[in-house]
């Protein structure tokens, strides 16, 4: 199904508002879809149920999604204009194609679509899980920028064009020119893997490479840049480009700022107040966070996440500065223009994350045999880059490295995302957060991590931050409001699901149904009070809570999904959505779960059991949210 289909902008600007904008309560204005207050009923050819079905879908949508679903409608509009193709007929246009889940890869593709277009060439542009798998053997050459999540995973709108590429039904492309151009971040370990993935396997179908594959690591902008280029100018030879095209899409942006802002233009907020939500005898020490956001610029739906900028601890830039035996006053040229070192250490490079290239470098300055020792064993490398941070490495492993080579070494400083624990609809101007500092003791110190000990720990209320929001629609609630939810988190896992039920609680009418699992009742029962409030209210139908530590046998949420089997498979039978939000090592619990229960109560073999989680993944009724 085409769902994001830039090339048909003109569709979108001429063709759709002639067809769709007598009949709907939508309209264009200047060139963006805006709503009317009232269904234009004498004109309408929908009948009353086909009407309220597209308001209910439409209803609670940003100003962003609307005008993204006016690209959806139009695609699908200008497919029924479109002659078909035939299964022999070939698309004379480039097909790219995006795998992403917090924006990066979708980003560089939209930039790739967009630059395509004005060179001349016809440009599809298709998130991967919009994709009509069969198309592609009709495909001459498909440009491919995916990123890889989880451990080596791919992203999860990826998931079915990855396995279908890799199942026994994948076709021959003998046809295909293809380039993948990967996302990662190289101090993970399964580095670029669904890149690698897709190229290896389009190549073992028959596809021939339009160039290498392209591996980039955090700081992609460059790479990704001289690599659209470089497509593009190979594109010539297999493709006829039409005259270029002016492509406007800046207009967008101008009339609504929220487009102005993103990874490359984060948005200014101020936190309003910071709240310990652990007991004081807590281990994890969990807070709300609420940040001011103006509402005409920023608007949020229940599921998605955070970018959050942060700054390192100034008492860990001056030590690391002095084991290496460097001046902060050095003066270097990172970020926007030149600093001095230490106020680079501070804001422009990760010192808290390691990845193998450091380690490596770092070995060959420091002539030590332990680490050398450590660097050829790719398990104890991997060992050491989790359990440890810079300061570590530059104590443990002592070398004197110039500025430009120190520097040259680390990574620039990346976002870190967290969920949001709000809903617009009732914190209009606000944006709520739970988080967990990431703090240690190891080898006689306290450690902290990089964006937690910066939210915390040395942000002061009204003090401004850095942010910019990852829309995640893999994450949503139905938009069916009559449809039954249910929610399963351990930890700050149950932020959204606080989005969720504020949202939920201005529908009031689908069952709510909170599996929550923590360590202890008394110290950490996140939002309490809260989930007391709904079930009291009756907004939530049920609440099963595991507390691991409060008796001698440890309890976890897929204990209570498993007591919970068959009322967990009725809720299901009956159409309810299934969400998981937490830890991954957490996830992959209550999955093997999910796997038994239905497995008992259906019959079936845990491989049936597995393809019916499948299904229900497919229609997006089972969504996932791990990190
Ligand atoms: C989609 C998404 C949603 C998320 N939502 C939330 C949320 O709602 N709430 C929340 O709290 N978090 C959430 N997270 C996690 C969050 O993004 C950060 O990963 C987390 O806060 C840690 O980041 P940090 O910068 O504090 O630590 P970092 O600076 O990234 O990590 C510190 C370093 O310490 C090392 N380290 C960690 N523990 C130990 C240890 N015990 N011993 C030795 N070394 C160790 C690690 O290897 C790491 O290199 C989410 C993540 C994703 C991807
Ligand atoms: C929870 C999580 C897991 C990740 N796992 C990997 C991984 O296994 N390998 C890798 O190369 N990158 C990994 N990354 C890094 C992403 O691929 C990288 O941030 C990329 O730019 C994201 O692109 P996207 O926004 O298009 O999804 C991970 C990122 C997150 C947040």
């Amino acid at each position: 199904m085409t769902i994001y289909n830039i090339y048909t902008q003109y569709v979108i600007f001429y063709v759709y508002p002639k067809i769709l904008q007598p009949y709907s309560n939508y309209q264009f204005i200047d060139g963006h879809l805006m709503a009317l207050s009232q269904p234009q009923a004498l004109t309408n050819p929908l009948d009353g149920q086909q009407l309220q079905r597209l308001q209910s879908a439409l209803e609670g949508m940003s100003p962003i999604q609307l005008t993204w679903a006016g690209g959806y409608l139009a695609g699908l509009a200008s497919q029924q204009l479109q002659p078909i193709t035939t299964e022999t007929e070939a698309h004379q246009s480039i097909t790219i194609l995006f795998g992403s889940e917090s924006g990066n890869a979708r980003s560089i593709a939209e930039a790739l679509a967009e630059r395509a277009t004005s060179c001349g060439y016809e440009a599809r542009l298709f998130s991967m899980e919009d994709y009509y798998l069969r198309e592609l053997t009709k495909e001459r050459l498909v440009l491919i920028v995916v990123s890889t999540h989880g451990e080596g995973d791919p992203p999860e709108g990826a998931r079915d064009l990855h396995s279908y590429l890799h199942g026994k039904r994948a076709p021959r492309l003998d046809k295909l020119k293809y380039a993948v151009l990967g996302l990662g971040d190289s101090s993970y370990q399964y580095f670029c893997q669904t890149a690698k993935e897709f190229d290896n396997r389009l190549h073992e179908l028959g596809a021939e490479r339009l160039l290498e594959r392209i591996d980039c690591d955090v700081d992609y902008q460059k790479l990704s840049d001289d690599w659209t280029k470089k497509t593009l100018d190979l594109t010539k030879a297999h493709l006829p480009a039409q005259r270029p095209k002016v492509v406007k899409l800046t207009t967008a942006a101008a009339k609504n700022p929220q487009l102005c802002y993103g990874r490359d233009n984060p948005y200014r907020t101020r936190l309003l107040d910071n709240q310990r939500i652990t007991g004081r005898g807590a281990v994890a020490d969990v807070h709300h966070l609420i940040l001011s956001i103006d509402p005409e610029i920023i608007s949020y739906s229940p599921g998605d996440a955070l970018g959050v900028w942060f700054q390192n601890d100034p008492l860990l830039t001056e030590e690391v500065l002095s084991e290496i035996g460097l001046s902060g006053d050095a003066r270097i040229s990172a970020g926007e223009g030149e600093s001095s070192l230490s106020d680079a250490l501070l804001r422009h490079y990760e010192l808290t994350r390691l990845h193998p290239a450091l380690v490596r470098g770092w070995a060959s300055l420091a002539n030590s045999d332990d680490l050398s020792r450590i660097i050829t064993d790719q398990a104890r490398l991997w060992a050491y880059i989790q359990q440890h941070q810079v300061i570590d490495l530059v104590s443990q492993y002592p070398a004197r490295p110039s500025v430009d080579e120190f520097t040259g070494l680390l990574h620039p400083l990346q976002p870190r995302l967290y969920s949001i624990s709000s809903s617009q609809t009732e914190f209009e101007d606000e944006i709520h957060l739970t988080l967990c500092l990431l703090q240690y003791q190891a080898l006689g110190r306290r450690y902290q991590g990089g964006a937690s000990g910066f939210l915390v720990d040395r942000l002061s209320e009204d003090e401004s931050l850095n942010v910019h929001l990852v829309a995640n629609p893999g994450f949503r609630l139905p938009s069916n409001t009559d449809t039954s939810i249910i929610m399963i988190g351990a930890g700050t896992g149950v932020a959204p699901y606080r989005a969720f039920m504020q949202q939920r609680a201005i529908d009031n009418k689908g069952a709510n149904w909170l599996i929550f699992g923590n360590r202890h009742f008394h110290n950490d029962f996140l939002y309490q009070l809260e989930w007391q409030r709904y079930r009291k209210a009756g907004l939530l139908d049920r609440i099963d809570l595991a507390f691991s530590r409060d008796q001698s046998e440890k309890i976890y949420v897929q204990h209570r999904v498993h007591q919970n089997g068959a009322e967990l498979y009725r809720w299901l039978e009956k159409g309810a959505h299934l969400y998981l939000c937490g830890a991954r090592v957490m996830g992959g619990d209550v999955k093997q779960a999910l796997i038994d229960v239905v497995s008992e109560q259906s019959g079936q073999s845990p491989e049936g059991a597995k393809a019916y989680l499948e299904t229900l993944r497919r229609q997006g009724r089972f969504q996932q949210d791990l990190y």
